[in-house]
């Protein structure tokens, strides 16, 4: 399932927009001309990536591991996996993103309780 996210011109070069979708922070940037939507949450401590705007990499705000805009890659070692990309498309100046599927959530719950 889609739904709309923003107004694709909300979202100029080198920003980012955080809302909840499905209970879920998602995260929609827009790099080198190109959007992307990850799932906003770092999996070294779950803390929400909620910067506004970037430059080469995404910084977590809670221990500093930069994630590449393109891939989601972490690159210091502290998160364990890659930022989970989700479907994102443009349809009539708007930008749509995939609802992050129940597992998502679960997969969250039980990864923090570890
Ligand atoms: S929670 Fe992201 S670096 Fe620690």
């Amino acid at each position: 399932m889609m739904v709309i996210f923003a107004k694709e011109a909300s979202i100029p070069e080198g920003s980012v927009r955080v809302k909840l979708i499905g209970g879920v922070p998602v995260m929609v940037l827009r790099h080198k001309g190109s959007l992307y939507a990850y799932v906003a949450i770092c999996d070294h401590k779950y803390y929400v990536l909620c910067e506004r705007s970037f430059k080469d990499k995404l910084v977590c705000p809670g221990h500093g591991e930069a994630f590449s805009p393109e891939t989601g890659e972490p690159s210091l070692g502290k998160a364990k996996s890659p930022l989970r990309r989700l479907w994102l498309e443009v349809r009539e100046k708007e930008i749509w993103v995939e609802v992050p599927g129940r597992e998502v959530l679960e997969e969250l719950a039980r990864r923090t309780s570890e």
